[in-house]
């Protein structure tokens, strides 16, 4: 690629309410970095921690998830030089945006997002009077917030979960909308990236790994927490010696994501020849300690060391402002707040 050609803007937010795991990681962290080492490739990727108080009123938990999460990405490599890595709610742009496209965006539009109509769908389930009950206006509006994230610094691809592409989705439509309301060619409209090859790992009980059932393993915990879950995870009663299934075997599915080819297909003999469940998980809790030893080190020297991680994240503010201001100046002009002189 030539010096001159843009480079293609890949964002994508983690909303900082949990602690990150085993899932996480293989789903949404590992592709990421890697991703952000493609030279054609400018990435932003941001703590989404307006979007946290949606779902999450303890301070506490919001706060510790954010240095988590900040720590975890340092840990496992993200170059911070190369991919831009800041807080959302360091970038007052944002919630200005926000706004700026509430104004352009039909009620109707998120009365139809997939978030409100659950909300809505349980207080009917539960029979309340009011459809609404305990429905916030951040929990309502929340896709004009991940709009103005994305349409912020004109990302052309935005990698999320499939539950993610309506909002990617609204955000083409706000963006499309104000372009034409104020007749230029303000905002890119972005595209989902949704990657059906990035494995979506079981958790404890064998459903899908996800902190809303608590079934996680994280990603840092010690050695011996980690043996503690993984023989923790459900398998079937068979016996040693009789011959095992991989395919929807959550060991095998986990041990396949943080393993090679090789690695794999050996595991897949031994399931044949009727390995224990009990050597399994021996095996899996091995594999996966050896690949987490050096970035879980790393993690605990970043968590003792917040100034560090504060210093690294006003960096990242400080780049993404550069964008976000005189953008804003000129989405101001557009909408008509401009400077009078
Ligand atoms: N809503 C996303 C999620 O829950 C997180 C998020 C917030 C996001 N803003 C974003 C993702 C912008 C991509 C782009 O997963």
């Amino acid at each position: 690629m030539s010096a001159a050609s843009p480079k293609t803007r890949v964002l994508t937010g983690i909303t900082t309410t949990g602690t990150p795991h085993l899932g996480n990681y293989v789903g949404a962290i590992k592709p990421a970095i890697a991703a952000s080492q493609d030279p054609s490739v400018q990435s932003y990727y941001f703590l989404a921690d307006l979007h946290a108080l949606i779902k999450c009123q303890d301070p506490k938990r919001v706060q510790e998830s954010r240095l988590e999460i900040a720590a975890t990405w340092l840990a496992l490599g993200l170059d911070t030089d190369n991919a831009i890595f800041y807080r959302q709610s360091d970038i007052p742009e944002i919630p200005e945006l926000t706004w700026m496209l509430s104004c352009v965006c039909a009620k109707g539009l998120m009365n139809r997002a997939h978030a409100y109509k659950a909300a809505v769908a349980e207080n009917e389930a539960a029979g309340n009077q009011d459809p609404d009950k305990g429905i916030t206006m951040g929990l309502f509006g929340y896709p004009v917030l991940m709009a103005a994230d994305i349409l912020m610094f004109n990302a052309n691809k935005v990698p999320v979960g499939r539950d993610q592409i309506q909002h990617i989705e609204m955000a083409r439509d706000m963006g499309g909308r104000f372009n034409h309301l104020y007749k230029g060619e303000f905002f890119t409209l972005p595209e989902a990236v949704v990657d059906d090859d990035v494995a979506v790992l079981g958790g404890l009980d064998g459903r899908k790994m996800s902190k809303s059932y608590n079934n996680t393993i994280p990603l840092f915990v010690s050695e011996k927490k980690l043996l503690k879950l993984v023989r923790k995870i459900k398998t079937n009663s068979l016996e040693p010696g009789e011959p095992k299934d991989p395919e929807g075997c959550t060991l095998f599915q986990i041990y396949s994501a943080f393993a090679n080819r090789e690695e794999r297909e050996a595991m897949r003999r031994e399931y044949a020849n009727g390995i224990g469940w009990g050597e399994v998980k021996n095996r899996l809790f091995e594999h996966l300690n050896e690949q987490l030893r050096e970035p879980r080190e790393r993690y605990v020297a970043l968590m003792e060391d917040p100034g560090h991680i504060e210093s690294v994240l006003l960096k990242g503010a400080e780049r993404a402002r550069a964008e976000a201001a005189p953008f804003m100046d000129r989405l101001r002009q557009a909408v008509g707040l401009g400077r009078f002189a």
